[in-house]
């Protein structure tokens, strides 16, 4: 059976470049989706740049625009159907989704973190491991859940820490390996290559 297209919905806040990667994937047909629409909810995001560059529908959705946090992401849930959106890709946008939308794409939302979770979940994750002294640190792709950072893992890749690294140069590192993760990942679900066992994500 051939396979269509999975329509993926990629939400951001900022720079864009797992966005960039998932962009080259599907470009270089290393992954069979195509992105429906890019929503972002600042408007001069880098990542619309990107998306610009590759004619890639987008939608900046103003946070202040609407009376409540409901409010806001009932938009972007009517944003997600309009465009026939089958999975979320958050890919560095920084609001925690409210249970009303993980719902709509339960085990069809996903997530990219820089570390490796269940140890630093939260923001400025890469520093708070360096301060922390741990000698291995990463990146996990999960799906999202009601908690923060908290969904099952579907994939995880391990960086080392070095003695000299700072935020940055360990950020870049772990950055790399998002790359080359969240796409992989992607592809698992969309071709149902995963089963959700209790916590465990299990390859098919
Ligand atoms: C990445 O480090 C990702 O793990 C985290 O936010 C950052 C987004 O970077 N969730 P970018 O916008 O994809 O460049």
């Amino acid at each position: 059976m051939i396979m269509g297209k999975a329509k993926l919905g990629v939400l951001v806040s900022g720079r864009g470049s797992n966005l960039q990667s998932i962009i080259d994937n599907i470009e270089k047909g290393k992954l069979n989706a195509e992105i429906a629409v890019v929503i972002s909810d600042v408007e001069d995001a880098y990542a619309l740049e990107r998306t610009g560059k590759h004619n890639i529908k987008t939608c900046f959705v103003n946070p202040k625009g609407f009376k409540g946090r409901d409010g806001f992401f009932d938009e972007i849930g009517k944003v997600l159907k309009q465009n026939s959106v089958e999975y979320v890709i958050l890919a560095g946008f920084m609001r925690i989704i409210p249970l009303s939308l993980i719902s709509i794409y339960k085990n069809k939302m996903l997530n990219i973190h820089p570390a490796l979770l269940p140890s630093f979940p939260g923001l400025g994750v890469q520093k708070k491991a360096l301060e922390y002294g741990v000698k291995y640190s990463g990146c996990t792709v999960h799906f999202v859940d009601e908690g923060c950072d908290t969904g099952p893992i579907i994939l995880q890749a391990v960086v080392p820490v070095l003695e000299d690294d700072t935020e940055e140069t360990l950020s870049q590192r772990i950055l790399k390996e998002e790359h080359r993760i969240y796409p992989e990942a992607i592809d698992l679900v969309i071709n149902s290559r995963v089963k959700i066992v209790g916590r465990r994500v299990i390859k098919k």
